[in-house]
């Protein structure tokens, strides 16, 4: 039964009625009145001083911070993760699939959910729907330029990055992906390239063979292809520049292209600077199928830990400290694909490395603050499907996505490579895929005859038709290949000068603040490009067409 200091029952405009209904209290309710209008007037009055107050002890703060930095600032290190095209809707997906999968309760979240800060619009400026490079020009330089662009505006111009003018402050740099370290985000913090397809580039770039020298220390990841030259096994270069070898004899770069080379880092321990590890050819497999090569590659939490403890032990006897980008490049590609299962291990695989920054700057003695945040969204994720012909269903499956046991990239690669190597009759194909890609892969024991027949007339088109059958049966839906244009989430430890990015904001702004917090000159960098490097102009409005990732 409501009470009667229900608001809703009080009448309006008398606020005594929903105080006391004490006959008595009428005599005193003009006396009431004043008291009240007297306090109300009062409550104002102290709440301008106050914000007043705020406000300027905000600009004084900063005032200080600014004066500060030009006679010994206080040490602080900056740690930007990148979630590449991890929508709101990932989240969803990757919680209650944990929750089904570990028997946890219905109120059990992410590391990331309880850090959750706002969100960001990501357009870029050819379009409502960015790509990576874009979206990363917005956080590296801090503006808005065309899909494909690689720290580069709209006029073809360099724009300097946060991370190169970190550099030159005097802060340690760092790059960690799961994918080639020349793609298109963490190639924005280090070079300068008019499209995201000129990988060659971007390589000789990031190791110092550029205008403004070496502004990386640390590189980890994959994408070891861009550093070899085409004469060698295993290059995807163009040309036959060993930049590799570059990078070590002209540039000092330590160089490490295996497990057992990471192990003897010793968790960030025994790191000699710079460091450049490259530990697969292209992409570090999905966290669905690395799990089971944990011998070959290192996964994305710990190349984090190892990023964080070398360049703690690199910054201990100096006054700046470091700026390190790590991102979690694969949930995008999951989404590409459409593939469910692979995305929620990569998300789950994030927020370990999230948490892992949490725990360092909980240890750590310099201030440290960790924004993370998504480029744009992929595939235009849902956590609900309707069948064709079906009524809509309220729910999704995670149970289907827990019994799959590899990735459809995977699977849709060991399947061509069946056929390829063996000839096998169409039928003894189907009993095949059944069993070795289906069953044993997806974890789907209820494929249909028309399903198999497809797969073995086509086993080129098989990623798309995996992963549209495990979509299907854990009801989820998607509405493209490609990326999206809903707002992403910003998330962070909190810290100085974080309340800028609370809300709803634009890219931009969080490049704004990266440069802000760490007080560096990104403008100083843009006028030197510009005045050293000349990239020409390209009919990049052509080539954006056929590029989508
Ligand atoms: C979750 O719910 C349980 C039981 O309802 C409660 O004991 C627990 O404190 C809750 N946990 C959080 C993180 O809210
Ligand atoms: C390798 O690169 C050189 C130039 O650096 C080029 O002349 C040659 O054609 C390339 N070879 C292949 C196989 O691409
Ligand atoms: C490389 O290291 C050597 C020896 O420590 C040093 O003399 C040289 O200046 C370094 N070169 C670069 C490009 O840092
Ligand atoms: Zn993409």
């Amino acid at each position: 039964m409501p009470s009667e200091n229900d608001p809703l029952l009080s009448s309006e405009g008398s606020p005594q009625t929903g105080a006391s209904n004490d006959k008595t209290s009428r005599r005193s309710s003009r006396a009431r009145e004043i008291g009240l209008f007297i306090w109300a007037l009062l409550a104002t009055a102290a709440v301008i001083v106050l914000a007043v107050w705020v406000q300027h002890s905000q600009q004084t703060d900063r005032g200080n911070r600014d004066r500060d930095n030009n006679n010994g600032a206080p040490k602080r290190n900056l740690v930007f993760m990148v979630s590449d095209g991890m929508g709101p809707a990932s989240l969803s997906l990757t919680r209650s699939f944990r929750q089904h999968v570990d028997g946890l309760p219905i109120n059990d979240t992410l590391v990331l959910d309880q850090h959750f800060w706002g969100s960001s619009r990501t357009r870029s400026s050819s379009s409502l729907v960015t790509d990576s490079a874009a979206g990363a020009t917005a956080f590296s330089c801090g503006k808005k330029s065309y899909n494909g662009a690689i720290s580069v505006t709209p006029d073809y111009q360099p724009c300097g990055s946060v991370l190169e003018a970190a550099k030159r402050a005097g802060y340690m740099t760092g790059l960690t992906v799961t994918t080639d370290i020349t793609d298109a985000t963490p190639a924005c913090f280090a070079s300068h390239v008019l499209f995201r397809a000129l990988e060659d580039d971007i390589a000789l770039q990031e190791v110092g063979d550029g205008v403004l020298g070496r502004t990386v220390d640390l590189m980890l990841g994959g994408g070891r292809c861009h550093f070899l030259p085409n004469t060698t096994e295993g290059s995807c270069r163009m040309d036959d520049i060993d930049v590799a070898k570059m990078a070590q004899d002209k540039y000092n770069w330590t160089y490490a292209d295996s497990r057992s080379a990471f192990d003897k880092l010793e968790s960030g321990n025994k790191v000699n600077f710079p460091f450049m590890g490259l530990f697969a050819g292209a992409d570090i497999p999905f966290e669905l199928d690395r799990r089971n090569m944990n011998d070959v590659y290192p996964s994305l939490s710990e190349m984090t830990e190892v990023a964080l403890r070398s360049l703690e032990l690199a910054t201990a006897d100096s006054d700046m400290g470091f700026f390190l980008m790590i991102e979690g490049s694969r949930i995008d590609h999951a989404g590409h694909i459409n593939d469910p299962a692979t995305q929620v291990h990569e998300v789950i695989e994030y927020d370990r490395a999230f948490k892992a920054v949490l725990d360092f700057i909980e240890r750590s003695d310099t201030e440290t603050v960790l924004v993370a945040t998504s480029d744009h969204e992929t595939g235009g994720l849902a956590t609900a499907l309707q069948e064709p012909g079906h009524l809509p269903v309220y729910g999704w499956y995670p149970k289907a996505l827990a019994q799959a046991t590899a990735s459809c990239e995977h699977l849709a690669i060991k399947l061509q490579e069946h056929v390829l190597a063996t000839a096998m009759s169409k039928d003894k194909l189907k009993h095949w895929i059944e069993d070795e890609i289906i069953v044993k892969g997806l974890g789907i024991t209820d494929s249909s005859d028309e399903e198999l027949d497809v797969l073995a007339a086509d086993p080129a088109g098989a990623l798309t038709v995996l992963s549209a059958m495990i979509s299907l049966r854990a009801h989820v839906g998607w509405s493209t290949h490609g990326h999206t244009a809903v707002d992403v989430n910003v998330y962070s430890s909190g810290g100085p000068g974080t309340e800028a990015i609370r809300g709803n904001i634009e890219n931009t702004d969080v490049g704004a603040f990266l440069r802000e917090y760490l007080d560096v000159d990104v403008e100083a960098i843009t006028v030197e490009l510009k005045e050293k490097m000349d990239l020409g102009s390209m009919d990049v409005e052509s080539m954006a067409y056929d590029y989508f990732m």
